[in-house]
């Protein structure tokens, strides 16, 4: 008997099943109870001895053979299954945990914390004053009397008031430079702070929102004076703007609260809608300024005859939109979160100095 054909096919077809059912069919084929090899088994009961005990050996080795090899596929196979699984379930631990849900910073947050950073370098300290004021923080303190004409420039939002009511007028703050008056008030002189905040006015269209976001500086001392202005300034634009370059203009103005007053430009250039500062034939206006009034001085306690000192107010969401490249200032207040997550700052990037601000 020559079972080498008989081998050549079961191991052939054991070798190509591709999986376990493929599989069982061959075992049945081959030593199923109507397989061939049980077949040729069953026909050794008609044989002579002698033929029976080579055919019978022959055939035995046979059948071990083909078991074994159907044993040693399934075993292959099922180490196949397993790593499909592994692959498919397979999990990255190592992945950032959930960024999206953490949020990003508004870049109007994002420049709060910069001039923070930058001013405190220089001494300031963050000073805070309500949103909702009193006509005389906001106004008579600093020397702008109920009769005085930039009342009417400030399109003021003026608190609700019943009949009777005989409260002082209250107004959403105009500006930030009422906390001169609190900070003074609260500290005397000598001071040094800053006041980032909302203002309120009554203006609307494509440069103008009725809220924005203002930051006041107030330096009080002896001796301090414009020169001592111009450098914070200029020092403040070269750590905000990230320049070593920067050029400020300072323009005659006037504020009833500062005596002399300038309201201060920066140069800049606008090459196919790219900003760059410090470079160009453009300027533009960033900021208002001056020496704080002595009336403004003696409204908040401090004797101006023994103190002077500088105040500014900054356009925060203008300084935003200059640095961050952002032309619409509508956008800020949107809510749009396709906008913010293409404006918007890492939750977890602080900004300070030893690392560039913004980096
Ligand atoms: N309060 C002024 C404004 O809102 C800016 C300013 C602040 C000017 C301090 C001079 C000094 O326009």
């Amino acid at each position: 008997m020559d079972t080498s054909a008989l081998r050549a096919k079961f191991l052939g077809a054991a070798a190509a099943a591709s999986d376990e059912a493929a599989l069982e069919e061959v075992r049945l084929a081959a030593l199923g109870k109507k397989g061939e090899i049980s077949a040729l088994m069953a026909s050794l009961g008609k044989m002579e001895p002698e033929e029976r005990k080579a055919a019978g050996a022959l055939l035995n080795i046979l059948r071990d053979e083909i078991d074994s090899a159907l044993r040693a596929k399934k075993a292959a196979l099922g180490d196949a299954a397993l790593d499909a699984r592994l692959k498919s379930e397979w999990l990255d631990v190592t992945m950032p945990a959930r960024p999206r849900r953490i949020g990003t910073i508004h870049p109007v947050s994002q420049v709060m914390e910069e001039l923070t950073a930058i001013f405190a370098d220089m001494g300031f300290a963050v000073a805070e004053g309500p949103q909702v004021e009193t006509d005389w923080y906001n106004f008579d303190a600093l020397n702008i009397p109920p009769e005085h004409p930039a009342r009417q420039e400030h399109d003021t939002f003026f608190m609700h008031r019943d009949a009777g009511d005989d409260r002082p007028p209250h107004v959403l703050r105009t500006h930030t430079s009422p906390v001169q008056i609190r900070a003074m008030t609260e500290k005397g002189a000598p001071i040094r702070v800053i006041a980032p905040g909302r203002v309120y006015r009554m203006d609307m269209d494509q440069t103008h929102t009725p809220m924005v976001h203002q930051v006041e500086g107030l330096a009080i001392g002896k001796d301090i004076s414009m020169a001592n202005l111009k450098w914070v300034l200029e020092e403040f634009c070269r750590a905000f703007f990230e320049v070593d370059k920067v050029e400020l203009r300072f323009r005659a103005s006037h504020f009833p609260f500062t005596e002399p007053s300038a309201e201060v430009d920066i140069r800049y250039s606008n090459v196919g809608g790219q900003l760059r500062i410090g470079e160009g034939d453009k300027w533009m206006e960033i900021l208002g300024s001056g020496m704080v009034h002595p009336k403004v001085l003696a409204a908040a306690g401090v004797d101006p005859t023994e103190y002077q000192g500088f105040a500014f107010g900054m356009g925060i969401d203008r300084l935003a939109m200059l640095k961050y490249g952002i032309p619409d200032l509508r956008a800020f207040f949107d809510g749009d979160l396709r906008w913010l997550r293409h404006y918007g700052f890492a939750a977890l990037d602080m900004p300070d100095l030893a690392g560039g601000l913004s980096a």
